[in-house]
């Protein structure tokens, strides 16, 4: 399949490392210009090194915070009129809400929601003005089916849904579509922590919540996140211009709903 996107500019939030990392590995190979922001410098250096060693494109990196003003500015340097978006950045911890202050939801929103959102609103009219843009969002399987201990993330990603989902009708006509990815359970970075945070509080060795996590799933296994950067890719593609304020779900069939 030709996704017919060889010679556009993508800018890769997250894109140091897992999930991200996945979609610019995917977008590179396509034959986009690929830009990977993130906060670590040494890490998105070698990210970017790897991903040119591959692919055969120059992947650029950018130091960017998405929480923070000055790190979307910093973005926007590096990339001034991106035609693919993707909004990615960290989760935050499972825990108890009777410990979450005004402070940590707030945090947790510029993270999962308020970010995200100023980068739309940055790059929008843009995409709109030269009649194609694509904007995903990888988000989490907690906006469909909330896990108890992930309070910040049921709520706070949910607020991003919901606003994506109103904007995401008014931009298609002009050829700017914006999804969202719903994963699962991935073996990446962040799945270790949550593990290791997990095995914390409940005091069982982290293989073992590992593997009664793989267990549940219907695949026996978790995802890899080459298979939602090949999602994420084809959302970002020419082929998907009719494909707008959806939520796709990448997650071994662990939801347990028809529909
Ligand atoms: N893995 C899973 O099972 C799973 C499941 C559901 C949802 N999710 C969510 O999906 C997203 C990606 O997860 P992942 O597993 O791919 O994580 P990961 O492997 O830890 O990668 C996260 C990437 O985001 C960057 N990042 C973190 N905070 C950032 C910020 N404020 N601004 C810019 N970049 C930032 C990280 O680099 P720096 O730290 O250097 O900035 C890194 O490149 C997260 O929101 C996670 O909660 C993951």
């Amino acid at each position: 399949m030709d996704l017919n996107i060889s010679g556009r500019t993508a800018l890769v939030f997250g894109g140091s490392k897992g999930m991200g990392y996945a979609a610019a590995r995917q977008l590179a190979r396509e034959g986009v210009n690929v830009v990977i922001a993130a906060r670590t410098e040494a890490v998105l250096q070698s990210a970017a090194r790897a991903l040119t060693d591959e692919t055969g494109c120059a992947v650029r990196y950018v130091v960017a915070d998405i929480t923070k003003p000055t790190g979307r500015d910093a973005a926007l340097s590096a990339c001034p009129a991106p035609d693919i978006l993707v909004n990615n950045a960290d989760g935050y911890p499972p825990g108890d809400f009777r410990d979450w202050t005004d402070a940590v939801w707030h945090e947790a929103l510029d993270m999962m929601m308020v970010g995200p959102i100023e980068m739309i609103r940055r790059v929008v009219d843009g995409m709109q003005e030269r009649r194609f843009g694509r904007i995903i969002n990888i988000v989490s399987r907690s906006v469909k089916a909330p896990h108890a201990e992930l309070g910040l993330s049921n709520g706070a990603r949910s607020g991003l849904v919901g606003f994506v989902a109103g904007l995401a009708r008014q931009t298609v006509r002009h050829n700017v579509t914006i999804n969202n990815v719903l994963p699962g359970a991935f073996d990446t970075d962040a799945q270790a922590r949550h593990i290791a945070k997990l095995s914390a509080l409940t005091g069982k060795p982290a293989v073992e919540v590992r593997r009664e996590k793989e267990g549940h799933n219907p695949a026996g296994r978790f995802g890899r996140p080459e298979e939602i950067g090949a999602l994420i890719a084809y959302l970002a593609s020419d082929l998907t211009g009719y494909v707008t304020g959806q939520s796709w779900l990448m997650d071994g069939g662990e939801y347990p709903g028809t529909y």
